[in-house]
């Protein structure tokens, strides 16, 4: 295990925000993971973990110990009705998908090109499509930072909701002997066991991309041809991190309840609006940020904006510190709550 001091975090954010932390590491496997608790207890640091900073807002540096999991391990078998894949945290999300449909293992097809690692999946619960990751997870093993032990959360012990879960809960018991950043959860997922059917049967309750494959005649009948459609679908709305720093989402869907979503369809009859479960409506914030003027916006040094071809993103053009990303942030925030009244949440983690 290699402890680098003052390490540029600069390639592990999608932002590309400079900022460094001021000790890193990258854990490959259990022993690194035991070792790295034990230098942040030895030198009464604080932990923060990472993974690809594909949903991470990186507003200053960070002290003590930053981590990211690099182990990229998969274990796939049948069970007679299912095939039970367990996954290393530190695998890239979209390779991972990518290898299920190769391998005939389906139900994460339309979860295809998410940024991100197999570990930070279930910690916002990644949806797309009509799929939240929540419905084929069969459990996430993790290490509990404050007892330092290895548990294994079945999917009902992970609290899911949407763009939620018990890995953003950063409640720490008494004593713990690992200081936590203030957004570093109590549990670092070190793995995930999902379980995907043999028989493909496709989803596309979700009228975009049908519409998408319509208009530009492709095909959706196998898991490949809906893998290849959703990256087609993201590529032509969202910007390719790797060309312009952004962190997808910038804000989640807010939810209203069915009375509230009923008084806002009278105000605003062409506001998409749909069914988010537990009887909630949600409404897509990137229309209130598109209606509130905001879409294409540039900031007027010209290094941050929000995305012309989609509202809900946020994107640094050439900023080397997150101050001017995160003004930008509570100025649409504070606008849709005038226009709307309707508050805007962050989906992506600022740390430190
Ligand atoms: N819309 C506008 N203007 C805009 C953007 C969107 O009017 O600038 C309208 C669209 O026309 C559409 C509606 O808003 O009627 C919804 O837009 P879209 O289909 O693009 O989906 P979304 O609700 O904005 C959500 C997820 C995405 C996910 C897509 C597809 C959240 C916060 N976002 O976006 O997830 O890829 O659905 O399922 O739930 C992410 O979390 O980072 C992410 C990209």
């Amino acid at each position: 295990m290699n402890i680098l001091r003052d390490q540029s975090l600069q390639p592990y954010n999608t932002f590309g925000f400079i900022q460094s932390a001021e000790y890193f590491v990258e854990l490959k496997n259990s022993d690194d993971t035991l070792a790295a608790l034990e230098f942040c207890r030895k030198k009464n640091c604080q932990l923060t973990v990472i993974g690809d900073g594909s949903n991470l807002v990186v507003a200053d540096n960070i002290p003590g110990l930053t981590v990211r999991m690099t182990n990229k391990c998969v274990d796939h078998h049948s069970d007679g009705n299912r095939q039970i894949v367990t996954v290393d945290a530190g695998l890239n999300w979209d390779t991972f998908v990518g290898m299920m449909v190769n391998a005939g293992a389906y139900g994460l097809e339309n979860l295809s090109l998410i940024p991100g690692t197999v570990g930070a999946a279930p910690v916002q619960n990644i949806g797309a499509y009509g799929v939240e990751i929540a419905n084929t997870i069969l459990s996430v093993t993790c290490v509990d930072l404050d007892t330092q032990e290895i548990c294994e959360m079945t999917v009902d012990d992970c609290g899911f909701s949407y763009r939620n879960s018990i890995f953003k809960q950063s409640s720490s018991i008494r004593g713990s002997a690992i200081r936590r950043g203030i957004h570093t959860p109590r549990y670092l997922i070190t793995a995930v066991t999902f379980g995907l059917s043999d028989i493909f049967s496709p989803e596309l309750s979700y009228e975009a991309l049908l519409r998408f494959a319509d208009q530009n005649a492709l095909p959706a009948g196998n898991a490949a041809e809906i893998r290849a459609l959703v990256i087609a679908v993201r590529q032509s709305k969202l910007p390719d991190p790797a060309a312009l720093g952004n962190a997808g989402s910038f804000f989640k869907n807010p939810e209203l309840t069915g009375e509230q979503a009923r008084k806002f369809r009278a105000s605003w009859p062409d506001a998409p609006c749909y069914p988010g479960g537990n009887g909630q409506y949600k409404i897509a914030a990137g229309w209130l940020i598109d209606q509130a003027g905001w879409r294409g916006f540039k900031e007027i040094s010209g290094d941050v904006g929000v995305y012309d071809k989609q509202a809900l993103v946020l994107v640094n053009h050439n900023s080397e510190h997150a101050e001017k990303l995160i003004k930008l942030a509570a100025d649409i925030k504070s606008s849709v709550q005038e226009q709307f009244d309707i508050t805007l949440e962050q989906e992506p983690r600022t740390i430190p």
